[in-house]
């Protein structure tokens, strides 16, 4: 079942616009079970490796992941480390990371959703995992269908990626992970809205990834530059069902060699979904729009993104110190929560958490390679309330969490949960974070692609915010849905800027 756009977009800002929401102007539409997405693919697989767990079905129903345990790191060393480790790739690293970053962490078996380590819009789980295996000690050399939810690696090809044909550039890695997304999954309930959903769920999984892969010891760098048409050929994809948006490498590489020739290229049939996706050809066009690869520009005269005057930059208290929280711990805890009470967060508390999220994330920390660039154009700010020491607020937050510069004075997050679609527990939450760019000047400096990078880079902080609440034992829960006219003005958003995401945060019941 196929439904065109009458005017496709010939850009990603188009395209961003073309899916606004509209007070009253949201067309009625009743979610159909009966095509609701299946958690994962099926291939008839060249051969399946079992993923190293725990094999306890009661945990997983008590709502505990089944990563291995050993697991030494806390929160906040995942997620700010330089990358320093040197564990070799092999099926225990990478059965850790795949538990850690997308494994089932709670079973609803009453509504039929398994629920997993990242949050995921609409709880869908769009993105789909791979596994290129260059050269390991105990995973023989292949692509890998990641199969989190029942446990496995289903061999599908015996090739793994030619990386200097599919990244160009790269420095080698002894696997690749690639993050791609299916756009039905999330267009089941999201339609044209979709692509929006897939880019900031592919963010939070990407960055999910890399804080499992340091906190496993394994070196992790994210790329999002890719020769898209290689990728999809590789993985053999229908690029109008699903499309690679993301990689992230692991290891140091040293023992990676060129790939010979004696490998043949031979796929494993996918075996496709009886449930018939309808196509909304929006998405695959949004997704086409950004194939070509611009290079990357110095990046100067960023345009601001929030108008007005702003007043002089504040510094963030001084972080307190809080008992570490096992990684482990803090993933199989993580729940979207947001049951938000008005209660005062101490200094020491909100200095933390924004420490936590932003320190060593875009400052020479950044495991992005396209990231720098991006990341120039992404800022982040925050309406807060009950913050102790803090004046109620719009606020910028610098990039690297330290500083504050505040826009607007006065209580905004009951005015923030009605622009959000009238979503009234945003209105309790004692920080709501922002992520904001010009779109405009982001297409214009990097490109349709540069949509992609910049949506993605929303999703990864607000996957660090989620992680870094629920280690300061706060509540946590991204918000997508928006009226995103009335946001720009609500928060006096320069004429190309937009809300891309936004992530509530603070004490719960
Ligand atoms: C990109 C994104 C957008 C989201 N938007 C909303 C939203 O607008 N409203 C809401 O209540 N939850 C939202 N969520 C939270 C999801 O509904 C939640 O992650 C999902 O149901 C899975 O539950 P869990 O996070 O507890 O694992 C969003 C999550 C993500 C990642």
């Amino acid at each position: 079942m196929g439904r065109t756009t009458p005017d496709p977009p010939v850009s990603a800002v188009r395209y961003h616009d073309l899916t606004s929401h509209v007070r009253h102007r949201i067309s009625p539409h009743s979610l159909d079970f009966s095509r609701y997405p299946a958690p994962f693919k099926t291939y008839e697989y060249q051969r399946r490796i079992l993923l190293k767990q725990e094999n306890s079905t009661s945990r997983k129903d008590r709502g505990e992941n089944l990563a291995v345990g050993g697991l030494k790191d806390t929160v906040g060393s995942a997620m700010s480390d330089q990358v320093t480790g040197n564990e070799p790739v092999g099926l225990e690293t990478v059965s850790r990371i795949l538990s850690l970053s997308y494994g089932v962490t709670l079973a609803d078996r009453s509504r039929g959703i398994l629920f997993r380590s990242v949050p995921s819009a609409g709880g869908l789980y769009p993105g789909q995992l791979y596994l290129s295996v260059q050269k390991t000690d105990d995973i023989e050399t292949g692509l890998y269908y990641c199969d989190t939810v029942q446990g496995f690696l289903g061999r599908i090809n015996p090739r793994p990626l030619d990386q200097t044909i599919v990244f160009p550039g790269c420095a080698a890695a002894d696997a690749c992970m690639v993050i791609t997304g299916i756009f039905y999954h999330s267009a089941w309930k999201y339609r044209e809205r979709a692509f929006r959903y897939l880019l900031l769920d592919a963010g939070h999984l990407a960055e999910a990834v890399v804080q499992a892969s340091r906190a496993t010891g394994v070196q992790a760098r994210i790329c999002y530059d890719f020769d898209d048409h290689g990728l999809v050929q590789a993985l053999d994809l229908d690029a109008g069902l699903e499309v690679p948006l993301a990689c992230v490498f692991l290891g140091s590489g040293t023992g990676a060699a060129p790939l010979p020739d004696s490998i043949a290229f031979q796929p494993a049939v996918d075996t496709p979904t009886s449930r018939d996706p309808v196509v909304y050809d929006i998405l695959s066009q949004a997704y086409q729009t950004g194939t070509p690869i611009a290079a990357t520009p110095p990046v100067k005269n960023i345009p601001p993104v929030f108008s007005g005057t702003p007043e002089q930059q504040r510094p963030v208290p001084v972080p307190g110190r809080f008992p570490a929280v096992a990684f482990e711990r803090a993933v199989t805890g993580r729940r979207s929560r947001r049951n938000f009470v008005t209660r005062e967060l101490p200094a020491p508390v909100w200095s933390a958490l924004l420490n936590r999220v932003f320190n060593k994330m875009f400052i020479d920390h950044d495991p992005d390679e396209t990231g720098s660039a991006a990341a120039s154009f992404v800022v982040t700010a925050m309406i807060s309330q009950n913050m102790q020491g803090l004046t109620p607020g719009l606020y910028v937050i610098s990039r690297d969490g330290a500083g504050l510069t505040r826009l607007k004075t006065g209580h905004l997050a009951g005015d923030l949960a009605r622009v959000c679609l009238d979503q009234s527990w945003i209105g309790r939450a004692a920080v709501n974070f922002l992520m904001a760019a010009d779109l405009g000047a982001v297409e214009a400096a990097l490109g349709a692609r540069g949509y992609r990078y910049v949506m993605m880079h929303a999703g990864r902080i607000g996957h660090r915010v989620y992680m870094a609440a629920q280690e300061l034992g706060m509540g946590c829960c991204g918000i997508g849905a928006m009226y995103d006219g009335e946001a720009a003005d609500l928060l006096g958003l320069t004429s190309g800027s937009r809300l891309l995401y936004a992530v509530s945060a603070g004490p719960v019941k």
